[in-house]
């Protein structure tokens, strides 16, 4: 008999780090890989963010803060979102958790009932069905094809709810397509919800700050106003700061589920690290030139990888218009053969392929509940880019 709760049961590990996993564990054989299965920037964390952390921890800043977070970070974020996104909230209406993944895992706890079902549009971030089913919610994947850019449109929105429907899940820039959604999507999203007042609204806006040819970034809070009673917005310092390892995320939303997360937040974990929330202080506060340069940097990268893949007889690929992965199509090696005389059955043959003969880790398109694709990440140098497109090439160019 096992100890472990039968609640795990359902729950996988995250696909990712076990691409990661298995680049790693070949590594250690000595095989040269190229791991792009991750998605972290490479970047360093912006010197004054690191200086102003030191700064905290030096003037002893190092106790429990509320469970919410301090209110300099609070009024930090809610100046972050006045500046950025045209959005009224106060400090009030704001909390801060471990990274944006606990925000959404407090908001689900918060929230769910057993069999409480959470649309979630996919491609998807591959924690969200996880967490739902793991907080004993259903996961609704509503599959939104390549042809409508990844994104999901009304239609689809307005027969995927039920009665049972508690959240719709909406990530813009994607992970893992880099699809966005302009103002007019998320207006005619927002004419479809305003019909179902007990569904709730979650938009994931970690990938806000890499947007791609111009666009210009639309929160969903700011597209259906008349909607905010119900809506979370979900965002952090992870990607736009190259801070993933500090750990803070953040959520502007309606009080009483803030108040129900902040309670979940102060018996679990307290707190969010008193160093980390006087570090997203600086970052969001500070200059702002370095993640304008880690935008054009994901650019040209993204640039350069459409354009090499593109090449590649065999592969497809959309344009991300944000974030910084690309999704590749690769439906015409399904059912071919490699040089051993292994049948590509599915995306996650493929991928297997690429990691084993190609020495390039990449991540499923199953593990996103759309397929047949794989997704690698841009968060690398152009270098290690084109020696990746290059192995890619080689290993396509052998199935037969
Ligand atoms: C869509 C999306 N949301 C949330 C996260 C997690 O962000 P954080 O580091 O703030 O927990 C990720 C990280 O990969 C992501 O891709």
């Amino acid at each position: 008999m096992s100890y472990i709760a039968s609640r795990l049961s359902v729950v996988k590990p995250s696909a990712s780090m076990a691409a990661s996993q298995a680049a790693k564990a070949l590594r250690a054989k000595g095989v040269d890989v190229i791991d792009l299965g991750l998605g972290e920037p490479d970047f360093p964390t912006p010197h004054h963010i690191v200086d102003a952390a030191h700064f905290a921890a030096k003037a002893g800043q190092t106790l429990y803060t509320a469970a919410a977070g301090t209110v300099e970070v609070r009024e930090a974020i809610a100046g972050k979102f006045r500046r950025e996104n045209g959005l009224d909230y106060t400090a009030d209406d704001i909390v801060v958790a471990n990274g944006a993944k606990q925000i959404i895992f407090n908001a689900l706890m918060a929230t769910l009932e057993t069999g409480d079902e959470a649309i979630l549009p996919a491609p998807y971030f591959v924690s969200y069905p996880e967490m739902v089913k793991l907080l004993g919610g259903t996961p609704i994947v509503v599959e939104c094809p390549e042809t409508t850019g990844f994104r999901l449109t009304p239609a689809l929105l307005e027969k995927a709810i039920t009665p049972r429907t508690k959240w719709l899940f909406l990530n813009m820039p994607g992970n893992p397509s880099g699809a966005v959604y302009s103002e007019s999507d998320l207006k005619a999203l927002g004419a479809v919800l305003a019909k179902h007042p007990q569904v709730l609204i979650l938009s994931d806006e970690i990938y806000e700050h890499i947007l791609f040819d111009g666009r210009e970034f639309v929160s969903f809070a700011k597209a259906c106003p008349e909607l905010r009673d119900r809506t979370l917005i979900v965002n952090g310092v992870s990607k736009s700061y190259a801070m993933t390892g500090w750990r803070v995320g953040y959520a502007a939303g309606p009080t009483p589920l803030l108040k129900a997360m902040s309670t979940i937040q102060s018996q679990s974990c307290t707190s969010v690290c008193s160093i980390a929330q006087a570090a997203t202080v600086a970052a969001l506060n500070g200059p702002q030139d370095e993640v304008a340069r880690f935008r054009q940097a994901f650019e040209r990268r993204r640039d350069l990888v459409v354009d090499g893949i593109r090449k590649i007889n065999g592969l497809t690929l959309s344009p991300p218009e944000g974030a910084f992965y690309v999704y590749i199509g690769c439906a015409s090696l399904i059912g071919r053969k490699t040089p051993k005389g292994v049948v590509l059955e599915d995306d996650a043959a493929v991928s297997n392929y690429l990691l084993n003969e190609g020495r390039v880790a990449s991540v499923p398109g199953v593990a996103y509940g759309l397929s047949p694709y794989f997704r690698i990440s841009t968060a690398t140098s152009e270098e290690v880019l084109a020696e990746a497109i290059s192995r890619i090439n080689a290993a396509v160019a052998q199935v037969e």
